[in-house]
Parts: structure tokens; sequence; C-alpha cells
């Protein structure tokens, strides 16, 4: 069958095209006739040039063209020619003109598709997910496709100007301890063993480092088996880096000026550089959050000092018992309702607190509160100062224990940003998240777990508190956070095996289990490690956020719903007999499968 090869995109042609012969190929995506005159959208990645066929151009082409369909394949052959007055379409690149056909071919048909492949129709992303290519054929997701093309290319390009080698870490390799389960890989030739798909390059990019490479990075793949959200995928892409002799300052600077150029430049936004520095305390403190939306004030402070001498029992009570009295203003709130404060409060004890304390001030200067009898005009005119209130806001504070305060007010906070329309939609606020503690208490299991991961290094002046009071020694952690969301999140790493080993002690890894499980590591350290430290940033959830979705399903070819299922694949899935006793697999009865 003969073959025509295109020599333009559907997206090319302009006025000035005007008189070229062109060969156009594409799908058909619209097609209307207009009693003996049919007229076809054709499309491919570029976009989309009108057709017109007729008899008066071409019998021939016009007859064929009345068996077109949505989503056939053709070539075209014709003429550019403006496009009548009052049918020009300036919504589109191609809209002065149209292609006059005198020849079609149709390449191949298709069948209807599940649904039209068009940007505005609301799917079911089942079955966006089920017919992924043809979901990926509509416009939007072509771009967002094309997107993450481009900024991928240009981390590459970015990353190494500044001298960084892109170097690829195996995929079949052993348990690496990001905190999630991992996904296990059979061993054929060596039976009862498993290879561990890596959750993130960690340890061979610290063995880089010992290897001498200096500057590391790789667009790499991480699976983690964990539960499944809409900014979580079981395997996801992140821009991984490592440096030699560097102090977070310097990984911070590698950061910023690769993400100012990408947003400058693909999203049209000047980022505000340096970015901020927060302690991890300050921000639980102010913003409830280890990853703070600060595109929005509603900022939390501090009230335990005035209502240190309150009669108020439940204030008493906390205070007594160690516990904080934290809250903010709304500004504009005095006009919820006592059912909307009922809501919220129902909202602050799903959260985990006892319940919440609202004051309104109102308009005409009254204010209304379950605790009216036990504001003092002092106590007031205190509150109306540290948080900056007057007539017409509304006061919310949570009394409990610290972290429950923290916890539930930083809910509270984001909730009521979105419910009070506070929170702008094309403000892009980035900052650093610092001084994370190094341990957290698993009060469960009796024992410290690491905030990050056990690589991390402690502050060398705090290297002492590990032996005295280790809940209190702060990591040298960092993570780069956008708009309430983690970005990215990276250490400067221990590079001495005698901290290393003191880390694993505390964190009730045997020196026999630190040994099997990251023996290797241990080992290169003591070969002139330098020191180093990195980051590993989330390139799925940075183009969900420069892209404005809801999901990083959407910058992702071929992702997983929420319960870890290929639709468009069907895995995962059964596999034959002969493969499981390949791999001296049995499985147990009620597993068992037919032969397939
Ligand atoms: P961490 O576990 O913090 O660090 O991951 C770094 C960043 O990767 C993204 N991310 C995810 N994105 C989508 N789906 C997931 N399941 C998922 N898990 C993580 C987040 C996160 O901030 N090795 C360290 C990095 C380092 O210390 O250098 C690491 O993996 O955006």
């Amino acid at each position: 069958m003969e073959f025509w090869k295109r020599n333009h995109t559907c997206g090319e042609l302009r006025l000035s095209d005007k008189g070229s012969r062109v060969v156009l190929s594409g799908w058909v995506r619209r097609r209307r006739d207009h009693g003996g005159v049919i007229f076809i959208d054709l499309c491919d990645r570029a976009g989309v040039t009108q057709v017109v066929f007729s008899p008066e151009i071409d019998g021939e082409a016009h007859r064929t063209a009345e068996g077109l369909r949505s989503e056939y394949v053709v070539a075209v052959k014709g003429l550019v020619r403006p496009r009548p007055e009052g049918t020009v379409n300036p919504k589109l690149p191609t809209g002065e003109i149209e292609v006059a056909a005198d020849a079609l071919q149709i390449i191949n048909q298709s069948l209807t598709p599940p649904f039209p492949i068009e940007d505005e129709e609301d799917l079911q992303e089942e079955v966006r997910l089920r017919y992924r290519y043809l979901d990926l054929r509509r416009p939007a997701m072509l771009k967002n496709l094309r997107l993450r093309h481009r900024v991928t290319r240009r981390i590459r390009e970015i990353l190494g100007d500044r001298g960084f080698w892109e170097i690829e870490t195996p995929l079949l390799t052993r348990s690496t301890p990001e905190g999630a389960r991992d996904y296990l890989v059979p061993s054929r030739v060596h039976p009862g063993k498993f290879y561990a798909l890596p959750q993130s390059p960690q340890l061979f990019k610290q063995m880089l480092m010992v290897a001498g490479v200096d500057k590391y990075f790789q667009i790499a793949r991480c699976l983690r088996d964990e539960d499944l959200r809409a900014d979580r995928q079981p395997e996801h892409t992140q821009i991984d880096m490592e440096m030699s002799f560097v102090e977070p300052e310097d990984i911070f600077e590698v950061v910023e000026d690769m993400l100012r150029k990408i947003f400058a430049e693909f999203v049209g936004v000047e980022i505000s550089l340096p970015m901020p520095r927060l302690k991890y305390s300050e921000a639980m403190l102010r913003f409830g959050s280890d990853k703070p939306d600060l595109r929005f004030g509603l900022e939390i402070k501090e009230l335990s000092g005035i209502f240190q001498q309150s009669d108020f029992r439940v204030f008493q009570q906390v205070l007594e018992t160690g516990g904080v009295i934290r809250g903010f203003s709304v500004p504009g709130g005095a006009r919820l309702s006592l059912k909307q404060l009922d809501d919220l409060t129902g909202f602050c004890q799903n959260a985990g607190a006892g319940g919440l304390l609202w004051i309104l001030f109102k308009k005409r200067g009254d204010l209304k509160s379950p605790m009216k009898k036990f504001l003092s005009e002092e106590v007031l005119d205190k509150l109306r100062k540290t948080l900056n209130c007057g007539p017409g806001d509304c006061v919310m504070m949570i009394a409990d224990q610290a972290e429950v305060a923290a916890e539930v007010l930083g809910r509270l906070r984001l909730k009521l940003g979105a419910d009070f329309e506070l929170i702008p939609k094309d403000k892009y606020e980035f900052l650093w998240v610092v001084d994370f503690p190094l341990l957290v208490y698993n009060q469960d299991e009796n024992r410290y777990e690491a905030v990050h991961h056990p690589f991390t290094s402690p502050y060398p002046e705090d290297i002492p508190l590990l032996d005295t009071d280790p809940g209190r020694v702060r990591s040298r952690a960092y993570d780069v956070v956008l708009n309430g969301t983690e970005l990215g999140g990276g250490s400067i790493r221990i590079h001495q095996e005698a901290v290393q080993e003191k880390m694993f002690s505390l964190l009730d890894i045997s020196p026999d289990e630190a040994r099997r499980r990251f023996g290797f590591l241990l080992e290169a350290l003591q070969y002139g490690a330098p020191p180093h430290g990195g980051i590993g940033i989330g390139l799925d959830r940075l183009l969900m956020l420069m892209t404005g979705l809801d999901s990083i399903r959407d910058v992702i070819s071929f992702p997983k719903t929420q319960k870890a299922i290929c639709l468009t694949t069907g895995s995962p899935s059964e596999v034959s007999q002969r493969q499981l006793k390949e791999l001296h697999i049995f499985l147990t009865e009620d597993k068992q499968i037919e032969e397939v």
C-alpha cells in the first residue's frame, strides 16, 4: 500500500503558507458533514488543522471522506488556503487556514473510543487509566508529557553544566532503609534469595562519594510499597543528587538555582532567592506542620503566657500538665455561625484535640465565646495585640500537649485557609525546613527511630547528647517545601564509621544486623569517605505543582491506582506454575492458581 510521508505537522501551517501543497497525517478528531462539504479536524501532538473535502475539489477524496470516523489514522494531500471570512478561528494557531484535500488515504481504522479525545471531558479516572494510550492522546495530557520531557532535559543540562555526573545505579539490589516496605524480586539462580528494588539510590550515591565522584545526579526511579495518596505512587522519580565536601548551604544553592531556572523558563514565575529557612521547631510552632504552606497567613501564636493566671479550669489543667495554649485569628471569622463552629470543633476532635475554643469579636464591639466570663479586659487586650485581631475577626485556640496543639492547629489552619479562600492559586512559596530532630521515640516499640534515615548526620556539637539525651539531638537534614507539599528531602551524611555504628545502636540495630544489612556501606566508610551530603527531589510532585494539577498521576505516563494496580496492563498479575517453580516459590493453598 502506498504511504505518503507528511511534510508538515498538524500544528504548523499559517496564512503565510497559502498556496502551498502539503501532506499531513494524523488522527481524525471531529468530522462535520455540511451538505456535500466535509470538514475534519486532523490532529497530531503538534496541534490541529482543518481539512476540507468537497466534490468540487476532488470527487474521490470526498467519497472516501464520507467513511471517516473518529480517531481513524489518515494522510491527506492538498492546498493550503485561507478560511473564508467569518470562519476564522482565532483560538487556534492554525485557525486562519484550511487544507483543501484532493487526496485522502485511510492508513488505519479505529474502534469507537470509550471516551471522546477532548480536554474538557469530565472523565472517570478508571476508564482513563484502562485506556491510558487514548487518555494520553488528549492535548492536555500530551502537554504534560512534553513538559516532563523538557524539564528533565533542562535539569540534566543545568546539573551537567555545574559539573554533576549522571550515573545509573542498580535496580536489583539490597533493601534500602527509606522507611517503606520493599518490593522484592526472587532470584532464580539463588533459591530462597531476593533482590530488593531500591526505595532510593541512597547507599549507592554515598558509595559514589567514597569513590571520588564528587558530584553525582540521577533521574532515579524509586520503588516503595507504601499506602498511596494523590501525591504518592509505588514508583516515583527523584532528581537525586549527592556532593562531597559540602555544607547544607552548598546543596541549597544548587537546588535553588535549578528551581529558579525551571520556574522562570517553564512557569514564567520568578522565585525570590534565597528561599526562607525555617527551623523544624519554628515551623511546627507557627504553622503546625513540617511542610508549611506560606501562601497565606493564619499564623499560630503561643498564648500560654496570656492565660497563665486564668481561672478557666481547662486552661489551668493543661498548663499544669506541661501543655500549651496556642491559637490564631481568622480575619472576617466573626461571621461563622454556631453550627459552623460546632463542625470545626468536631474537626479538631477528629484530629486529636479535646475541643476547640473560640472567641468571636463581633463588628458591634461585643464578643461571643463559650469562655466569655473568663476573658478579662487585660487578657483580651493581650490577645488582640498578639494575634493582631479586632472587630469582625475570630480567635481559634487549642489547649493541649504541644504536639497535639501543633498538629490540630496545623490542620485547622489549612482547612480555614481553604474555606475562607485565603490560598492564592498562582503563588509559589518555597522554603527550606532545617534542623529536624535526628531521632523520634516510638512509644509502641520502646525505641528511637530515625526521622530521616539512619545515615543522616547529627550536628557535630550535639554528638555528646547521643549518650545523654538522644531526643534533643538535631540532625543536619533538610526538606525543600513548596506550597505545603514536601518537594524534596536530604541531609549531610555520617561519614565516620564510629558515628554510624553509634547511630545503629541507638536505633536498636545490633552490630550483627547492621553488618548484615549495611555491611558494605560501613566497610566503604572505612576507606577514606569524604564528608558528603545530598538531596532527592520528587520530580512527579514538582511537575504536579508546576502544572497546578491535584494528582501526580496526571504527570506520569502509566501510573498505578490507589490500590497499586496498573489498569492498562492489568499488573500485578498471576504467573505460570512453571515460572513460580523456577523461582522456587510455592503459594499457600488459598493462593493456588490455575495453570496460566
Ligand atoms: P525522601 O524519602 O524524603 O528522601 O524522598 C525524597 C522526595 O521524593 C518524593 N517522594 C515521592 N513521590 C511520589 N511518591 C512517593 N511514594 C514518594 N516518596 C517520596 C518526595 C520526597 O520529598 N534518599 C533520600 C534523599 C536523600 O536523603 O538524599 C530520599 O529518598 O517529593
